[in-house]
C-alpha cells in the first residue's frame, strides 16, 4: 500500500500521544553484512533521524522517545562506547538544526554525568536550542533504566520526607509519578521494539503499566516510515480498557 494511503488510514482513527521505541538490532544488521558493529550504529542513527523527521513533519503524534543507551550498555567494549558517544555528539552538533526546522524539541532522559564532558555540553546546547519546537517532543533516553527511574523517585521522596515536606500517607501514586524522571512525559501508549526480542530490557517500568507493545523482527537500521504506520494501525485495532471492564 502506498505510504500516503497508509497515512490517510492511520489519520482517520485516534493516534497515540506518546510512542516509545527500543531501537534494537544494529549489531546484527552490521554482522549480516560483514561490517563492524559501529556501521550498524551509524545506520541506526540515520534511521532514528529519518523517523523523527517523518513524525514531526507529518505531526503524527506529539511525543516520541527512543532508548539510545541503557544503564546496562556500559558493559560494551570501550571502542563501541566511544563510537556511540561520537555519533550522539555529531547528532547533537550537526543534525539538530535540521530537526529544529522540522519543529522538534529535543529532551534527554537519564543521568548524563558519566558521559564525556564534550557530549554533555553538546546535548545541553542542543536541548536549549530546540526548546519550543512545536511539532514533536523527541526524547532520547540516555543512561536511562526503568529501575534507575523508580529508584530516583524513591530517593527524591525520601529527601522530601527528611526535610519534613512529605508524610508517608501524602505519597500518592500521582505524587510519586511526578517525582519520576520519566514522569515529565505522558505515559507511553505504544512501545515498539525492533530486532525480534520480546522484552522490556529495563526501559519504562512504572510508566508502561498500560502501554501496548509492538514487536517486530525488523532490525532497527531497516525500520521504515511504512512499518511505523503499520505499528500505529495495529495499535488502533486494539481495545484498551486499562484494567476496567471493556465496552
Ligand atoms: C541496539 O542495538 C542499539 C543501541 C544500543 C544503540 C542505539 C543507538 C543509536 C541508534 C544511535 C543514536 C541515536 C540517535 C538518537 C541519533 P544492538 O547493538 O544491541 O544490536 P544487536 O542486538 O543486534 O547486537
Amino acid at each position: 500500500m502506498p505510504l500516503r494511503q497508509l497515512l490517510e488510514e492511520v489519520r482517520a482513527k485516534p493516534l497515540p500521544q506518546h510512542v516509545a521505541i527500543i531501537m534494537d538490532g544494529n549489531g546484527r544488521w552490521a554482522k549480516a553484512r560483514g561490517l563492524p558493529r559501529s556501521e550498524g550504529h551509524r545506520q541506526g542513527s540515520a534511521t532514528a533521524e529519518r523517523i523523527v523527521r517523518f513524525v514531526a513533519q507529518e505531526r503524527l503524534f506529539p511525543y516520541l522517545t527512543v532508548f539510545a543507551f541503557s544503564t546496562e550498555n556500559w558493559d560494551r567494549p570501550k571502542s563501541e562506547l566511544d563510537f556511540l558517544f561520537a555519533l550522539l555528539e555529531e547528532f547533537a552538533r550537526t543534525r539538530l538544526e535540521e530537526l529544529r526546522q522540522s519543529g522538534v524539541e529535543l529532551r534527554i532522559l537519564g543521568d548524563l554525568a558519566p558521559f564525556p564532558p564534550s557530549l554533555q555540553e553538546a546535548l545541553r546546547a542542543a536541548v536549549e536550542a530546540s526548546r519550543g519546537g512545536r511539532n514533536l517532543v523527541f526524547t532520547v533516553a540516555l543512561n536511562f533504566g526503568g529501575r534507575w527511574d523508580v529508584l530516583t523517585a524513591a530517593r527524591r521522596a525520601m529527601a522530601l520526607a527528611q526535610a519534613g515536606k512529605l508524610a508517608p500517607e501524602e505519597l500518592t501514586l500521582e505524587r510519586f509519578r511526578a517525582l519520576l524522571p520519566g514522569g515529565a512525559l505522558p505515559d507511553p501508549d505504544l512501545l515498539i521494539r525492533t530486532g525480534g526480542h520480546q522484552r522490556l530490557s529495563n526501559f519504562f517500568l512504572f510508566e508502561a503499566a498500560y502501554t501496548e507493545f509492538y514487536f517486530t523482527p525488523t532490525l532497527w537500521p531497516d525500520f521504515t516510515e511504512e512499518e511505523l504506520l503499520l505499528a500505529l494501525k495495529d495499535f488502533q485495532s486494539r481495545t484498551r480498557n486499562f484494567g476496567k471492564v471493556g465496552a
